[in-house]
């Protein structure tokens, strides 16, 4: 297993969004370096993946690749190689979003890769059930998202605070080692404490700060639930 980022811990996603084309997404990076440094709060910047080197170049705070693929450098045109998200000066990455599946056995090879060069894994999972079986592979983390809530107003933690207690009883039971995170409609510091209060070691968000208006007031609002 590679060093991880600890607990209390709050994973920006940029995903696609309009919102972080390119240099964009060095603005909402340095938007979330500022709020980390100025509240002590661990976040974690997950841009666009075209824009990995000028985002992870730009700030100190740890950057995530959204997704590897598990090929070695050589002939893997269009892949996305754990070595060359390592070069760009990421961290770690995320892993098997519910809007990037994969079949279990890719997240495993893809877990192994990473670790190889020590890569801190966020691996996603739909369902307690998921996050069980990919708890075996033993990632740092397993965020769990049910995938009708993503995108949504409503937090994880409001609409099925159950989701998230039984991943972390399940996660744990397979690997005590394995941290807990959750995701989907998470989107101010009540929502964060509450899957604190849950077990969970932090979330993973997305559309709460990429589309908000004031970027910075959400991010320091989510850090006060920590
Ligand atoms: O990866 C985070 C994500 O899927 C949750 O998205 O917009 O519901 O925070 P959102």
């Amino acid at each position: 297993m590679s060093s991880d980022f600890g607990s209390k811990v709050v994973i920006v996603n940029f995903k696609a969004y309009a919102e972080v084309d390119g240099p964009k997404a060095v603005g909402l990076a340095k938007a979330c370096e500022e709020v980390a440094s100025k509240t002590g709060a661990r976040i974690i910047a997950c841009p666009p993946m075209v824009e990995l080197s000028a985002v992870a170049g730009a700030v100190d705070i740890p950057v995530l690749s959204q997704n590897i693929d598990p090929r070695k450098p050589g002939s893997a045109t269009g892949w996305v190689t754990p070595s060359m998200v390592k070069a760009c000066g990421c961290q770690g990455t995320l892993i098997n979003h519910a809007e990037h599946k994969v079949p279990n056995e890719t997240v495993g090879q893809a877990v192994a890769m990473a670790h190889e060069l020590g890569l801190v894994t966020v691996v996603c999972a739909n369902t307690v059930e998921d996050a069980k079986a990919l708890a075996e592979y033993a990632p740092e983390y397993i965020a769990v998202e049910p995938p009708e809530l993503i995108g949504g107003d409503i937090s994880v933690t409001t609409a099925d605070p159950s989701i998230v207690r039984d991943t972390v009883q399940a996660v744990k039971a397979v690997n005590p080692n394995v941290r807990v995170l959750c995701g989907a409609g998470v989107k101010t510091g009540k929502d964060v404490s509450a899957a604190l209060s849950l077990g969970a070691d932090g979330v993973l968000l997305a559309s709460g700060v990429v589309k908000a208006q004031d970027p910075r007031a959400v991010l320091e609002d989510l850090v006060s639930g920590l």
